[in-house]
Protein backbone atom coordinates (compact mmCIF):
# COMPACT_ATOMS: atom_id res chain seq x y z
CA UNK A 1 0.00 0.00 0.00
CA UNK A 2 0.97 3.69 0.17
CA UNK A 3 2.48 3.10 3.56
CA UNK A 4 4.51 0.74 1.92
CA UNK A 5 5.26 2.85 -0.26
CA UNK A 6 6.79 5.94 2.19
CA UNK A 7 8.87 3.15 4.12
CA UNK A 8 10.63 2.31 0.59
CA UNK A 9 10.98 6.34 -0.67
CA UNK A 10 12.69 6.88 3.52
CA UNK A 11 14.88 4.03 3.03
CA UNK A 12 15.44 4.61 -0.46
CA UNK A 13 16.42 8.25 0.41
CA UNK A 14 18.68 7.06 3.70
CA UNK A 15 20.83 4.44 1.22
CA UNK A 16 21.46 7.86 -0.85
CA UNK A 17 22.65 9.64 1.45
CA UNK A 18 25.46 6.90 2.23
CA UNK A 19 26.79 6.66 -1.21
CA UNK A 20 29.99 8.24 -2.12
CA UNK A 21 29.02 11.08 -4.56
CA UNK A 22 31.24 12.85 -7.27
CA UNK A 23 30.17 15.86 -9.96
CA UNK A 24 28.83 14.26 -12.81
CA UNK A 25 28.75 15.15 -16.54
CA UNK A 26 25.57 16.63 -16.74
CA UNK A 27 25.74 19.00 -14.00
CA UNK A 28 23.87 16.59 -11.45
CA UNK A 29 25.65 14.20 -9.39
CA UNK A 30 27.19 10.47 -9.60
CA UNK A 31 26.77 8.03 -7.42
CA UNK A 32 28.88 5.01 -6.64
CA UNK A 33 26.68 2.13 -6.06
CA UNK A 34 27.56 -1.35 -6.19
CA UNK A 35 30.53 -0.33 -8.19
CA UNK A 36 28.89 1.87 -11.05
CA UNK A 37 28.34 5.46 -11.49
CA UNK A 38 24.72 6.29 -11.57
CA UNK A 39 22.86 9.59 -11.98
CA UNK A 40 20.25 9.84 -8.92
CA UNK A 41 17.40 9.66 -11.37
CA UNK A 42 18.60 5.81 -12.75
CA UNK A 43 19.68 4.85 -9.23
CA UNK A 44 16.23 5.23 -7.92
CA UNK A 45 14.67 3.07 -10.73
CA UNK A 46 17.81 0.69 -10.52
CA UNK A 47 17.20 0.01 -6.57
CA UNK A 48 13.33 -0.20 -7.49
CA UNK A 49 13.79 -3.10 -10.07
CA UNK A 50 16.05 -5.01 -8.24
CA UNK A 51 13.84 -5.38 -5.82
CA UNK A 52 10.56 -6.04 -7.84
CA UNK A 53 11.05 -6.95 -10.98
CA UNK A 54 10.49 -10.06 -12.63
CA UNK A 55 10.94 -11.08 -15.78
CA UNK A 56 8.82 -13.22 -18.19
CA UNK A 57 10.08 -16.39 -18.91
CA UNK A 58 9.90 -15.50 -22.56
CA UNK A 59 11.97 -11.82 -22.00
CA UNK A 60 14.85 -10.80 -23.84
CA UNK A 61 17.18 -8.17 -22.89
CA UNK A 62 19.17 -5.89 -25.30
CA UNK A 63 21.64 -4.44 -23.08
CA UNK A 64 24.14 -1.90 -23.20
CA UNK A 65 26.64 0.39 -22.22
CA UNK A 66 24.92 4.26 -23.20
CA UNK A 67 25.57 5.25 -26.75
CA UNK A 68 27.19 1.78 -27.49
CA UNK A 69 24.12 0.79 -30.44
CA UNK A 70 21.47 0.88 -28.10
CA UNK A 71 18.98 2.35 -30.54
CA UNK A 72 20.13 0.55 -33.10
CA UNK A 73 20.10 -2.86 -31.53
CA UNK A 74 16.39 -1.92 -30.20
CA UNK A 75 15.37 -1.19 -34.35
CA UNK A 76 16.71 -4.77 -34.96
CA UNK A 77 15.80 -6.76 -32.66
CA UNK A 78 11.87 -5.17 -32.03
CA UNK A 79 11.98 -5.68 -35.90
CA UNK A 80 13.08 -9.30 -36.48
CA UNK A 81 10.48 -10.16 -33.68
CA UNK A 82 7.66 -8.18 -35.07
CA UNK A 83 8.14 -9.35 -38.18
CA UNK A 84 5.77 -11.71 -38.83
CA UNK A 85 2.76 -9.48 -37.87
CA UNK A 86 4.33 -7.34 -40.73
CA UNK A 87 3.57 -9.61 -43.00
CA UNK A 88 1.15 -8.74 -45.71
CA UNK A 89 1.27 -5.13 -43.90
CA UNK A 90 4.06 -2.94 -44.95
CA UNK A 91 4.04 -0.63 -41.90
CA UNK A 92 6.35 -1.27 -39.23
CA UNK A 93 5.65 0.86 -35.93
CA UNK A 94 9.40 1.37 -36.14
CA UNK A 95 8.43 3.80 -39.40
CA UNK A 96 6.62 5.91 -37.38
CA UNK A 97 7.67 5.32 -33.22
CA UNK A 98 11.37 6.38 -32.35
CA UNK A 99 12.90 2.59 -31.47
CA UNK A 100 13.09 3.68 -27.83
CA UNK A 101 9.08 4.10 -27.73
CA UNK A 102 9.09 0.51 -29.40
CA UNK A 103 11.26 -1.03 -26.62
CA UNK A 104 11.08 -0.05 -22.94
CA UNK A 105 14.23 0.61 -20.70
CA UNK A 106 14.15 -1.40 -17.63
CA UNK A 107 15.30 1.31 -15.02
CA UNK A 108 13.63 4.10 -16.23
CA UNK A 109 10.44 2.53 -17.14
CA UNK A 110 9.37 -0.75 -15.38
CA UNK A 111 10.74 0.17 -11.93
CA UNK A 112 7.60 0.69 -10.32
CA UNK A 113 5.82 -2.48 -10.54
CA UNK A 114 3.51 -1.16 -13.27
CA UNK A 115 3.32 -3.39 -16.16
CA UNK A 116 0.90 -1.22 -18.01
CA UNK A 117 4.56 0.62 -18.65
CA UNK A 118 4.95 -2.47 -21.08
CA UNK A 119 3.33 -4.41 -24.18
CA UNK A 120 3.12 -8.31 -22.48
CA UNK A 121 3.00 -9.38 -25.99
CA UNK A 122 6.29 -7.70 -27.20
CA UNK A 123 9.09 -9.82 -25.28
CA UNK A 124 11.58 -7.02 -25.34
CA UNK A 125 13.44 -4.85 -22.36
CA UNK A 126 16.40 -2.90 -22.86
CA UNK A 127 18.79 -1.65 -20.31
CA UNK A 128 21.87 0.11 -19.65
CA UNK A 129 22.70 -1.88 -15.85
CA UNK A 130 25.82 -3.71 -16.20
CA UNK A 131 25.62 -7.78 -15.35
CA UNK A 132 26.61 -8.02 -12.01
CA UNK A 133 24.16 -5.52 -10.93
CA UNK A 134 20.80 -6.88 -12.78
CA UNK A 135 18.14 -7.84 -10.49
CA UNK A 136 18.62 -11.30 -9.12
CA UNK A 137 15.00 -12.42 -11.09
CA UNK A 138 16.98 -11.58 -14.12
CA UNK A 139 19.79 -13.44 -13.98
CA UNK A 140 18.22 -16.82 -12.93
CA UNK A 141 15.95 -16.49 -15.15
CA UNK A 142 15.82 -18.17 -18.30
CA UNK A 143 15.53 -15.38 -20.69
CA UNK A 144 18.12 -14.20 -23.08
CA UNK A 145 20.14 -11.08 -23.30
CA UNK A 146 21.62 -9.50 -26.18
CA UNK A 147 24.80 -7.07 -25.52
CA UNK A 148 26.50 -4.59 -27.80
CA UNK A 149 28.99 -2.78 -26.69
CA UNK A 150 31.89 -0.47 -28.66
CA UNK A 151 34.92 1.21 -29.52
CA UNK A 152 35.77 3.05 -26.29
CA UNK A 153 36.83 6.13 -27.41
CA UNK A 154 33.79 6.52 -30.02
CA UNK A 155 31.66 5.67 -26.97
CA UNK A 156 32.73 8.85 -25.38
CA UNK A 157 32.81 11.06 -28.12
CA UNK A 158 29.00 10.03 -28.67
CA UNK A 159 28.46 10.34 -25.04
CA UNK A 160 29.97 13.91 -24.70
CA UNK A 161 27.83 14.83 -27.94
CA UNK A 162 24.97 13.63 -26.25
CA UNK A 163 25.02 15.00 -22.99
CA UNK A 164 26.86 18.31 -24.51
CA UNK A 165 23.12 18.61 -26.21
CA UNK A 166 21.14 17.62 -23.47
CA UNK A 167 23.13 20.03 -21.04
CA UNK A 168 22.29 22.64 -23.69
CA UNK A 169 18.47 22.09 -23.89
CA UNK A 170 18.38 22.55 -19.73
CA UNK A 171 20.49 25.65 -20.54
CA UNK A 172 23.57 24.37 -19.20
CA UNK A 173 27.52 24.65 -20.66
CA UNK A 174 28.46 21.40 -21.67
CA UNK A 175 31.34 20.15 -19.70
CA UNK A 176 34.39 20.67 -21.15
CA UNK A 177 35.39 17.63 -23.91
CA UNK A 178 39.10 17.62 -21.97
CA UNK A 179 37.31 17.73 -18.25
CA UNK A 180 35.32 14.70 -19.73
CA UNK A 181 37.08 12.50 -21.32
CA UNK A 182 39.40 12.76 -18.22
CA UNK A 183 36.67 11.53 -16.08
CA UNK A 184 35.75 9.22 -18.33
CA UNK A 185 39.45 7.08 -18.37
CA UNK A 186 38.95 7.20 -14.48
CA UNK A 187 35.93 5.34 -14.80
CA UNK A 188 33.37 8.63 -14.15
CA UNK A 189 30.50 8.24 -16.49
CA UNK A 190 26.68 7.23 -16.57
CA UNK A 191 27.05 3.27 -15.47
CA UNK A 192 30.50 3.61 -15.70
CA UNK A 193 33.50 2.73 -15.17
CA UNK A 194 32.93 1.53 -19.00
CA UNK A 195 35.86 -1.46 -19.32
CA UNK A 196 34.04 -2.71 -16.29
CA UNK A 197 30.27 -2.87 -17.93
CA UNK A 198 32.22 -4.83 -20.65
CA UNK A 199 34.02 -7.27 -19.05
CA UNK A 200 30.75 -8.21 -16.85
CA UNK A 201 28.92 -9.19 -19.88
CA UNK A 202 31.88 -10.39 -22.06
CA UNK A 203 32.73 -13.02 -18.93
CA UNK A 204 28.61 -13.75 -18.60
CA UNK A 205 28.91 -14.46 -22.20
CA UNK A 206 31.79 -17.00 -21.94
CA UNK A 207 30.05 -18.75 -18.67
CA UNK A 208 26.56 -19.01 -20.37
CA UNK A 209 26.73 -18.80 -24.35
CA UNK A 210 23.09 -20.05 -24.88
CA UNK A 211 21.81 -17.17 -22.42
CA UNK A 212 24.13 -13.82 -23.95
CA UNK A 213 24.95 -12.90 -27.15
CA UNK A 214 27.96 -10.43 -26.92
CA UNK A 215 28.04 -8.17 -29.50
CA UNK A 216 30.21 -5.19 -31.21
CA UNK A 217 28.77 -2.41 -32.88
CA UNK A 218 32.26 -2.67 -35.44
CA UNK A 219 31.16 -6.23 -35.95
CA UNK A 220 27.79 -5.27 -36.82
CA UNK A 221 28.35 -2.33 -38.95
CA UNK A 222 30.78 -4.59 -41.10
CA UNK A 223 28.02 -7.23 -41.32
CA UNK A 224 24.28 -5.90 -40.73
CA UNK A 225 22.71 -8.88 -42.86
CA UNK A 226 24.80 -11.78 -41.14
CA UNK A 227 24.34 -10.21 -37.56
CA UNK A 228 20.12 -9.99 -38.29
CA UNK A 229 20.60 -13.60 -39.45
CA UNK A 230 22.50 -14.46 -36.07
CA UNK A 231 19.91 -12.11 -33.47
CA UNK A 232 17.11 -14.38 -34.95
CA UNK A 233 18.51 -17.64 -34.47
CA UNK A 234 19.70 -16.12 -30.85
CA UNK A 235 16.18 -15.07 -29.95
CA UNK A 236 14.62 -18.04 -31.01
CA UNK A 237 13.22 -17.01 -34.39
CA UNK A 238 15.36 -17.58 -37.03
CA UNK A 239 14.41 -16.93 -41.11
CA UNK A 240 13.21 -20.13 -43.13
CA UNK A 241 14.96 -20.31 -46.21
CA UNK A 242 12.23 -19.03 -48.18
CA UNK A 243 12.04 -15.88 -46.33
CA UNK A 244 15.44 -15.32 -46.40
CA UNK A 245 15.27 -15.63 -50.14
CA UNK A 246 12.16 -13.38 -50.03
CA UNK A 247 14.79 -10.40 -48.93
CA UNK A 248 13.17 -10.30 -45.24
CA UNK A 249 16.58 -10.37 -43.69
CA UNK A 250 17.97 -7.45 -45.91
CA UNK A 251 14.49 -5.34 -45.67
CA UNK A 252 14.85 -5.20 -41.75
CA UNK A 253 18.80 -4.26 -41.94
CA UNK A 254 17.68 -1.58 -44.60
CA UNK A 255 14.57 -0.09 -42.73
CA UNK A 256 17.35 -0.39 -39.43
CA UNK A 257 20.36 1.56 -40.84
CA UNK A 258 21.41 4.85 -39.89
CA UNK A 259 20.39 6.37 -42.94
CA UNK A 260 16.85 5.18 -43.20
CA UNK A 261 16.22 5.35 -39.44
CA UNK A 262 17.11 8.52 -39.16
CA UNK A 263 15.87 10.29 -42.27
CA UNK A 264 12.55 9.08 -40.87
CA UNK A 265 9.77 12.02 -39.59
CA UNK A 266 9.45 10.91 -36.08
CA UNK A 267 13.45 10.38 -36.04
CA UNK A 268 14.11 13.55 -37.36
CA UNK A 269 11.54 15.87 -36.17
CA UNK A 270 9.65 14.60 -33.11
CA UNK A 271 10.53 14.31 -29.87
CA UNK A 272 9.54 11.72 -26.75
CA UNK A 273 10.13 11.90 -22.75
CA UNK A 274 13.53 10.06 -22.68
CA UNK A 275 14.10 8.03 -19.81
CA UNK A 276 15.63 9.82 -16.42
CA UNK A 277 15.21 13.24 -18.55
CA UNK A 278 13.03 15.28 -16.87
CA UNK A 279 12.36 17.34 -20.53
CA UNK A 280 10.86 15.98 -23.86
CA UNK A 281 14.13 15.59 -25.83
CA UNK A 282 15.06 15.84 -29.31
CA UNK A 283 14.59 12.17 -30.71
CA UNK A 284 17.28 12.98 -33.47
CA UNK A 285 19.81 13.35 -30.77
CA UNK A 286 19.82 9.46 -30.88
CA UNK A 287 21.06 9.87 -34.71
CA UNK A 288 24.10 11.75 -34.71
CA UNK A 289 26.74 10.34 -37.21
CA UNK A 290 26.14 6.25 -36.97
CA UNK A 291 29.99 5.76 -37.95
CA UNK A 292 32.98 4.08 -36.64
CA UNK A 293 35.83 5.86 -36.02
CA UNK A 294 34.83 9.49 -35.82
CA UNK A 295 36.78 9.17 -32.43
CA UNK A 296 40.13 10.87 -34.14
CA UNK A 297 37.73 14.13 -35.51
CA UNK A 298 37.35 15.08 -31.55
CA UNK A 299 39.87 13.61 -29.79
CA UNK A 300 43.86 14.20 -30.13
CA UNK A 301 46.35 10.98 -31.55
CA UNK A 302 47.73 11.35 -27.66
CA UNK A 303 44.10 11.47 -26.08
CA UNK A 304 42.91 8.08 -28.26
CA UNK A 305 46.27 6.20 -27.00
CA UNK A 306 45.69 7.19 -23.46
CA UNK A 307 42.55 4.92 -24.02
CA UNK A 308 43.51 2.85 -25.87
CA UNK A 309 45.77 1.76 -23.45
CA UNK A 310 44.06 1.85 -20.60
CA UNK A 311 41.12 -0.32 -22.55
CA UNK A 312 44.11 -2.62 -23.22
CA UNK A 313 45.36 -2.91 -19.18
CA UNK A 314 41.83 -3.57 -18.09
CA UNK A 315 40.65 -6.37 -20.85
CA UNK A 316 44.28 -8.26 -20.93
CA UNK A 317 43.86 -11.74 -20.18
CA UNK A 318 39.71 -11.56 -20.91
CA UNK A 319 40.38 -12.82 -24.19
CA UNK A 320 38.35 -9.50 -24.83
CA UNK A 321 39.87 -6.87 -27.67
CA UNK A 322 37.63 -4.13 -28.55
P1 LIG B 1 27.45 8.45 -32.77
O1 LIG B 1 27.25 9.48 -31.71
O2 LIG B 1 28.86 7.96 -32.85
O3 LIG B 1 26.92 8.87 -34.09
P2 LIG B 1 22.82 4.63 -28.32
O4 LIG B 1 21.76 4.21 -29.25
O5 LIG B 1 23.36 3.54 -27.46
O6 LIG B 1 22.43 5.85 -27.57
O7 LIG B 1 24.08 5.00 -29.25
C1 LIG B 1 24.02 6.10 -30.08
C2 LIG B 1 25.02 5.92 -31.20
O8 LIG B 1 24.51 4.99 -32.16
C3 LIG B 1 25.25 7.22 -31.93
O9 LIG B 1 26.60 7.16 -32.38
C4 LIG B 1 24.23 7.10 -33.05
O10 LIG B 1 24.50 7.94 -34.14
C5 LIG B 1 24.40 5.64 -33.42
N1 LIG B 1 23.23 5.09 -34.12
C6 LIG B 1 21.93 5.38 -33.94
N2 LIG B 1 21.16 4.67 -34.78
C7 LIG B 1 22.00 3.91 -35.53
C8 LIG B 1 21.80 2.97 -36.59
N3 LIG B 1 20.58 2.69 -37.04
N4 LIG B 1 22.89 2.37 -37.11
C9 LIG B 1 24.13 2.66 -36.68
N5 LIG B 1 24.38 3.55 -35.67
C10 LIG B 1 23.33 4.16 -35.10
Amino acid sequence: GSAERKNEATNYNEVMSTLPKVKGWRGCDYYLYQGFRYDALVLKGLVSVQEHFHPQSTDIFVASSPKTGTTWLKALTFAILTRSRLSGSTTSSLLTKMPHDCVPFLEFQLGDQNPSNRDLAIPLISTHVPYSCLPKSIISSSCKIIYICRDAKDAFVSLWYFLAKLRRSENVEPLPLEEAFELFCNGIANYGPYWDHVLGYWRASLEFPEKILFLTYEEMKKDTAAHVKKLAEFMGCSFTLEKEEGGEVQKITSMCSFEELSSLEVNKNAEHRAPGISIPIQNSVFFRKGEIGDWANHLTPEMGARLDDIMEKKLKGSGLKL
